[in-house]
């Protein structure tokens, strides 16, 4: 998925410019990225947290976090920045918590956007020192500081008493270490790396010690399931250091969701991409007389035409949809800077964005893990290595170590546009400027902007970008779009009943889209 990721809403696009300056260049072969732009200066969003969210914060922007761990911790974030909402908002529409608990409001006086800038810088700040080690934001503090603001760290003390409305640094603190207790330390993971060890064994942080999942082709025995997920063997540094694809973090797959209730996840499920592989030989060929039932020959070569003359354009957009955490994820930004949207409007649309994109990642995983298709990085140069083509076949970007279908890009891609587009992001100014090199792998050449007519037709160049790139079959694409829809719709649903009467929501059904708490 995304290799570097920062985006904490927002201002974050400029976290992971500098993050990118300060951290170490990665090993030889490994693709870096170049900086991203400047931030614009936005129009709604309160200094303090502007000045908290462009301190840099090195580690989320390694090219090693995937998308559970990016989206885990973008979580972790928009939900205490829902639950501020709740206490700070300044109109007349009341809000819960994130998760439907009643919220206790500031005075009329306190309710200002500068009191919820606090709240949710103090739970940002919070959060990464929680998921990534304490100190992780150390700049934060030096950062807001310096800027004459004073924001509590999880060590604090002098919250104790509990959240006071009158002290927002305490009711950010407050809201992230209820989601730490209830959601982030519950929610299966496996982070503290302590599940199935002896006592004293040393840690091994997200580690899978539930799902039992093993792939049943590896470099050691070899294909023999062929349409089933073998792990890309890829030399990490160029000179013979070959390493085998793990899948990663596969209990991701049963983890607990955030706003849509399992039962209603598990609804969505998804027909196999494949209805005959047993009538495949690992040693298939292409051409060879066998018979093809899943049409496997078809989609092996639609993918190597898709990629055979890419343009520069398309490769740049093949990278930035690779980052959805920092690409079309920040789109919702935009709704302050350049769609006039109250920060209510905003906070609402990180609240559906982030839970959405938490929840799509537990359902995909487990449909990844469910169906363990081959990605074409391996597929496509065993059917068609008798052709050049399909022989030399090597996708635009590393593949990330999922199996492929459904596509989890394809399915981000979709249910965030469709949710900006009910929260009124239809507006949204869809040129985007992009600075040289900004992608990674010296793309654009130089600085251009890239632009989409709408929010679907950005979706939809998202999920094609992964079968131009080689990195998805379309039957993946296409299964990721309708299971990203699905799940947008549902978080919808709850949302309605979180900050009703938010434009673009429907109505709150009690009792349908209850979600919360696993
Ligand atoms: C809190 O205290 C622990 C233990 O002393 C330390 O490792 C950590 O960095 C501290 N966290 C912050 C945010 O200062
Ligand atoms: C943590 O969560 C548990 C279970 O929900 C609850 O009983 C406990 O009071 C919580 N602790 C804190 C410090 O919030
Ligand atoms: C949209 O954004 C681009 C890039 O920031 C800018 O050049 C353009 O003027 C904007 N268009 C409108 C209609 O605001």
């Amino acid at each position: 998925m995304a290799r570097r990721s920062p985006r904490v809403a927002a201002a974050a696009m400029a976290v992971a410019a500098a993050a990118v300056a300060l951290t170490p260049p990665p090993p030889l072969g490994v693709v870096a990225g170049g900086a991203l732009p400047p931030p614009t200066p936005p129009s709604g969003i309160p200094q303090v947290l502007l000045t908290a969210a462009t301190a840099p914060i090195p580690v989320f922007s390694h090219p090693a976090i995937g998308a559970p761990l990016q989206w885990r911790t973008l979580s972790a974030i928009g939900m205490p920045w829902f639950d501020c909402l709740g206490v700070y908002a300044r109109d007349d529409r009341r809000f819960t918590t994130w998760d439907g608990a009643p919220v206790r409001r500031a005075p009329p006086a306190a309710r200002t956007a500068e009191q919820w800038g606090l709240c949710a810088a103090t739970a940002m700040a919070a959060a990464f020192d929680h998921i990534y080690g304490g100190g992780t934001s150390a700049p934060v503090y030096a950062a807001t500081a310096a800027a004459g603001y004073t924001l509590p760290d999880l060590n604090d003390t002098a919250c104790a008493r509990g959240p006071d409305p009158s002290d927002a640094g305490c009711v950010g603190l407050a809201a992230v270490r209820r989601y730490i207790n209830g959601t982030l330390d519950r929610d299966g993971m496996n982070a503290d790396g302590r599940a199935g060890l002896p006592t004293g064994a040393p840690p091994r942080p997200y580690l899978d010690t539930r799902t039992g999942y093993a792939p049943v082709n590896g470099p050691a025995a070899g294909v023999t399931a062929l349409t089933r997920w073998a792990p890309l063997v890829q030399d990490a540094l160029g000179f013979g250091t070959y390493t085998a694809q793990t899948v990663a973090m596969a209990q991701t797959s049963l983890a607990a969701p955030l706003l849509v209730p399992r039962r209603r996840l598990w609804r969505l499920r998804l027909r196999p991409p494949y209805r005959s592989p047993h009538a495949y030989a690992p040693g298939f060929v292409c051409g060879a007389g066998a018979a093809d039932p899943d049409r496997l020959c078809d989609a092996a070569r639609a993918v190597v035409a898709a990629g055979a003359h890419l343009t520069p354009g398309r490769r740049t957009l093949i990278r930035w949809f690779d980052r959805p955490a920092a690409s079309i994820a920040d789109l919702a930004f935009r709704m302050l800077t350049g769609g006039g949207a109250p920060l209510a409007d905003y906070v609402v649309a990180e609240l559906a964005i982030n839970a959405f994109a938490w929840d799509a990642t537990v359902q995909v995983w487990a449909e990844k893990l469910r169906h363990d298709a081959a990605r074409p990085a391996t597929l496509i140069p065993s059917i068609l290595r008798h052709t050049p083509a399909g022989a030399a076949f090597t996708p635009a970007v590393p593949p990330p170590p999922t199996p492929d279908y459904p596509s989890a890009v394809a399915a981000y891609c979709h249910g965030i546009a469709h949710i900006l587009r009910a929260l009124g992001g239809g507006a949204l100014n869809l040129t985007i400027p992009l600075t040289e090199g900004q992608v990674g792998d010296g793309l654009p050449a130089a600085a251009e902007a890239i632009s989409f007519d709408s929010l679907e037709s950005l979706a939809t160049a998202c999920g094609e970008s992964r079968v131009w790139g080689g990195l998805a079959f379309p039957a993946a694409v296409d299964a990721g779009r309708a299971l990203g829809l699905a799940v947008a719709k549902e978080v919808l649903r709850t949302v309605a009943c979180r900050a009703p009467g938010t434009p673009g929501l429907p109505p709150c059904e009690r009792g349908e889209g209850g979600g919360g708490s696993p």
